[in-house]
């Protein structure tokens, strides 16, 4: 008897190390980081039965559609960073998406000149022509190793069996209950009996799951061309959209070379045009490389970090746009001595008025939603993925039976000049609506890259983005110690430029902080709720760990 037991207990042992040892990424330990357990889990499972981080991340991106479809999903667009061990690869693959031929300003603005908002944000005529089912075809069919039915597998099994609405879940669709009770489609998909779903209450898409099988069966173009996209162009058009079935069977994803520079000695990978991300965050890190911040107090290095974003966030306004539409002045932007002959006007005592820049103006706001993830595999490739169908739930219109719910992207593009959209950010005739042309987007996927390892970040967050990522740099960059639980959860400020005022998230930063900034002459707004979803992998270089981290915010049920 005693000899069986210690063999079985040996046996046990000898198994568990064996399977530590063959499976290269456990689930528990595989290098992702996304806003759900259950994306996070169909990538690790699709690392695990053999893909790279491209699979992985068609896996997670395809499930986040299902369980955060209020976030992104295959009815959006958005970005994918990516990193390729073996030659060291780097590309951008922009997933935007596209104005359709019959969208045009007068649509969107009304006789007065005033923006119709309503028209931009809700309903069939604020959708963008998707780019995420081509996206994922492109990267599963191009860097993938498995074929695109496998990695959307755990999808289209989340979309048939259901998924336990989360408390963020739960708090969209509270938020977005009245727009999705517009229709009757989205009303079904995500709500219970027209009312907001409570915590725990399945979700379950079966239209979705036919769409998802199609994409998995036939590959992305069935969504652009044939019998399904001629009925998705009719549906939206009957209500009132402008898509054409032209419009669809013209969409591109386009591969882009990252935006790359070095910010004190680390090498900086990021989002192009059309995202402001990498030219904002460059102008703004060159600007903070020549101020000695070790020197400073954490308060006058804030200063500094808010007079670099007001003017990199200004440039963004008056430059900014699709590059394949508007002659963006991309390598002045991206250039040193450009960033720093800007930064040569920042008093360290004062801050500069916005008005001193530019003139322009405030104005209401309400949330937005998107979802990022990172990942890094077992060989080193990586992925920074930042999805998002924009506002929460998009447009609130699902497309007939498709289970395909569209994204309010129209709203991303200047409607009027000095106009701020729903993120309150203002922009200039280089972002104007033009068929064809994709808005101008703030998504930053980046990687960070320097002796200790390499770090793959990114964040949802609307206009706010581009200022945490920047502060995640900063953090990896400028302090000593990684801490990546510590990088996610940082309480975060933020300055665009117009409205003239620092935002800090509620409870994040005490009184002396506060006064230290209106001394400055700043004004200080405390936001309404904290924001954000930050999701980091680092791989340390040293030990060769792969660690990951979620914003805590997003795990707390906050939802953007
Ligand atoms: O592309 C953009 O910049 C926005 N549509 C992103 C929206 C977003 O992050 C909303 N999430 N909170």
């Amino acid at each position: 008897m005693k000899t069986t037991r210690i063999s079985i207990r040996f046996l046990l042992v000898l198994a568990l190390v064996a399977a530590s040892v063959l499976r290269p990424v456990a689930a528990q330990e595989c290098g992702i980081a996304s806003a759900h357990a259950l994306a996070t889990k169909a990538g690790c499972e699709i690392l695990s039965s053999g893909g790279n981080a491209f699979d992985a991340a068609v896996a997670v991106a395809a499930a986040l559609a299902v369980v955060e479809p209020f976030a992104s999903g295959i009815g959006g667009g958005g970005f994918f960073l990516l990193h390729r061990a073996s030659d060291h690869f780097e590309v951008f693959v922009d997933a935007r998406e596209t104005a359709p031929t019959r969208a045009t300003r007068e649509f969107f603005v009304d006789e007065n000149g005033q923006a119709k908002q309503k028209v931009s944000l809700e309903g069939p005529t604020a959708a963008g022509i998707p780019g995420e089912p081509a996206a994922l075809d492109w990267v599963a069919g191009r860097y993938g190793k498995l074929p695109l039915a496998r990695s959307l597998a755990p999808a289209i099994r989340l979309a048939e069996r259901g998924f336990p609405a989360d408390a963020r879940y739960a708090s969209a669709s509270a938020l977005r209950e009245a727009l999705l009770k517009k229709n009757a489609e989205a009303a079904t998909s995500f709500l219970d009996n027209g009312k907001a779903v409570a915590p725990g209450f399945v979700v379950i898409q079966p239209q979705l799951a036919r769409t998802l099988r199609m994409l998995a069966d036939q590959g992305g173009r069935a969504f652009y061309r044939g019998d399904f996209a001629r009925k998705l162009a009719q549906t939206v058009k009957s209500a009132g959209g402008l898509w054409e079935l032209s419009d669809l069977e013209n969409y591109r994803v386009i591969e882009r070379p990252p935006v790359k520079f070095t910010y004190r000695g680390a090498r900086i990978t990021t989002a192009p045009l059309p995202s402001s991300g990498g030219l904002v965050l460059a102008q703004s890190l060159f600007i903070l490389e020549s101020v000695n911040l070790a020197g400073l107090s954490a308060t006058d290095r804030v200063h500094y970090a808010v007079e670099a974003m007001r003017r990199g966030y200004h440039d963004r306004a008056r430059y900014m746009g699709d590059p394949d539409f508007f002659a963006v002045p991309v390598a002045k932007l991206a250039s040193r001595d450009y960033a720093q002959r800007r930064g040569a006007s920042i008093d360290p005592a004062h801050a500069t008025p916005s008005s001193d820049l530019l003139q322009g103006a405030g104005a209401a706001d309400e949330g937005g939603d998107t979802t990022h993830f990172s990942i890094i595999d077992a060989d080193g490739n990586r992925v920074a993925a930042t999805l998002s169908v924009n506002g929460p739930f998009g447009s609130g219109f699902v497309a007939g039976d498709t289970g395909v719910l569209l994204n309010n992207h129209m709203d991303d593009f200047v409607l009027v000049p000095g106009v701020p959209n729903l993120y309150k950010l203002v922009g200039s005739r280089a972002n104007a609506i033009e068929p064809g042309k994709r808005p101008l987007s703030s998504m930053s996927p980046t990687f960070v890259e320097d002796d200790r390892g390499v770090l793959v970040l990114g964040t949802p967050g609307g206009s706010r983005i581009i200022s945490m990522v920047l502060e995640g740099i900063l953090d990896y960059v400028d302090q000593p110690q990684t801490d990546l639980a510590r990088l996610v959860a940082a309480p975060r400020f933020h300055h665009q430029y117009l409205p003239d005022r620092i935002e800090i998230e509620p409870g994040g930063f005490p009184d002396p902080w506060v006064d230290a900034m209106k001394a400055k002459g700043h004004v200080v707004e405390v936001g309404r709720r904290k924001w954000g979803n930050m999701q980091a992998v680092f791989a340390d270089k040293k030990t060769g760990r792969i660690e990951t981290a979620s914003d805590p915010r997003g795990q707390s049920g906050v939802l953007f």
